[in-house]
């Protein structure tokens, strides 16, 4: 027995409704409901094993098929997961001209280069323009192969000649499938090819890369709906006019996400930065207040950062807060934590902090650094530009050990630093180069506010 199941779906957004509505409630747009069968439901269908199921321990056949390839761009390659696994579907999402396209093109032609045939679907932009762009980043290639199909079929048509190691879609907003009534860039349109295509990659066992734009709020554009699709989701991000861009996983279903490539936008392409660290702290301003370095674990290696703090006077009766590049609900919580613990009164000030070098921070170790940035903004006492910290700051305002302070200590050295300020810990569990730093070991919120008391201090 079939019964033909039939549902609505806003083509802006994809909100799907059993009844054809003309205003979508989740996007607001008018007008944009399209039919969508969901195919037919077949009770009492005769169940068979197609795929037998295959025991781990003689699955080696099949984890020689998931080898890792490089690209050429170790930092992709980092980010991935050491490598390009066959029939992976990573999806590079980011704001329109942050670099995706650079990045990709600088791929393929390395790949094309190294591995094998490529394939080049570059629906967004012209033939011309996208040579252009190749032969200045010298990714002009003989296994090069471009298209400008816009088409899902077509683009399935090519994959299924099965002669590319590597496939590059840029961008899905500009796939479509023609047999689907809706715009190119849709939800439906883009959730659809891409699904198709991710289908095609795995039956054919080619690592694909697609390339989808997001907007600040990450919603219009796609990126958003197809993780669950994809393996791997990377962002591509970047203070727009700075030269600094930042390759980030956001979910890896081969690899870890803590991983981050550091590139910089130069006039061959992206150059990949090795030591990112001496990079954050360029522009390091020196004698300001609320500024510290905080030793960051991205992924297996460590990053400095500049945490920058502004604490003012507030005009208004609800105070401003802003926070980039940490957790914003992790900051309330430090506030809280110093208005409680160290009697430090911020509810009339505007606080903004930030993380230089538009780097996101996830670990819980940069709690010292934000506190003692925030402290040394309020009462406006500087601190020298060779201080640095870390550690997790609790609830009772203790401050808790971290993981990696070894490999922290070690960085930290490297770059010349000279006061160090961490949660209290073992001189022997200290590594033998961190014996000409000046160590300063706390318990509490309440221990640092009594080093800058000790210091030099004036109030605003
Ligand atoms: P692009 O890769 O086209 O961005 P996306 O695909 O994410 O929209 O890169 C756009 C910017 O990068 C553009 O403003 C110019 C700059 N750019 C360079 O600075 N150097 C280069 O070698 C290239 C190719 C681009
Ligand atoms: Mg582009």
């Amino acid at each position: 027995m079939a019964h033909e199941k039939k549902i609505y779906e806003c083509s802006e957004c994809g909100f799907e409704s059993l009844k054809w509505l003309g205003k979508c409630p989740q996007c607001e747009s008018w007008n944009l409901f399209v039919e969508k069968n969901i195919g037919t439901l077949i009770k009492n269908r005769h169940k068979k094993i197609v795929n037998q199921p295959i025991s781990i321990f003689e699955s080696n056949n099949i984890l020689e098929k998931s080898k890792r390839i490089s690209t050429g761009v170790a930092e992709f390659d980092r980010v991935v997961g050491g490598g390009v696994i066959q029939g992976a579907a990573i999806l590079i999402g980011g704001e329109p001209g942050i670099g995706k396209s650079t990045l990709v093109i600088q791929i393929a032609g390395l790949w094309a280069k190294n591995n094998g045939d490529v394939l080049y679907v570059h629906g967004e932009e012209s033939f011309h323009q996208v040579r252009e762009r190749a032969q200045r980043i010298n990714a002009i290639q003989q296994n090069l192969f471009m298209s400008s199909s816009t088409d899902i079929l077509e683009i399935i048509a090519n994959i299924e000649t099965n002669r590319y190691s590597l496939i590059i879609i840029d961008s899905i907003q500009s796939v479509s499938n023609p047999e689907i009534n809706s715009l190119p860039g849709s939800i439906t349109q883009v959730r659809e090819c891409t699904y198709e295509l991710v289908q095609k990659a795995k039956q054919l066992n080619i690592p694909m890369i697609i390339v989808g734009h997001i907007t600040k709020e990450g919603y219009i554009a796609g990126p958003k709906v197809l993780e669950h699709i994809v393996d791997t989701v990377l962002y591509f991000e970047g203070e727009g006019k700075q030269s600094l861009r930042v390759l980030r996983a956001i979910k890896n279903r081969f690899g870890s996400t803590h991983e981050i490539g550091v590139f910089e936008m130069c006039c061959e392409g992206l150059k990949e930065i090795t030591d990112p660290s001496a990079i954050f702290l360029q522009e390091r301003p020196t004698g300001v207040s609320g500024s510290i370095v905080f030793p960051m674990i991205g992924g297996s290696r460590p990053l400095l950062v500049e945490i920058q703090s502004l604490v003012g006077k507030s005009r208004s009766p609800q105070p401003r807060r802003g926070v980039m590049g940490l957790n914003n609900q992790r900051v309330s919580l430090l506030i809280a934590i110093l208005e409680k613990k160290a009697e430090i009164y911020l509810s009339d000030r505007d606080i903004f902090v930030n993380v230089a070098g538009g780097v996101f921070v996830e670990e819980t170790a940069v709690d010292l650094p934000v506190v003692i940035s925030m402290l040394s903004s309020f009462w406006d006492s500087p601190l020298g530009s060779d201080w640095i910290a870390f550690g997790e700051v609790g609830l009772a305002g203790e401050i808790r050990r971290v993981n990696s302070t070894r490999i922290r200590l070690n960085e930290i050295t490297k770059f010349g630093f000279k006061t160090c300020i961490i949660p209290r810990i073992e001189s022997s569990d200290l590594p033998e180069k961190s014996k000409n730093l000046r160590i300063i070991s706390l318990d509490n919120i309440r221990e640092l506010t009594q080093l800058f008391e000790n210091r030099e201090k004036s109030y605003e």
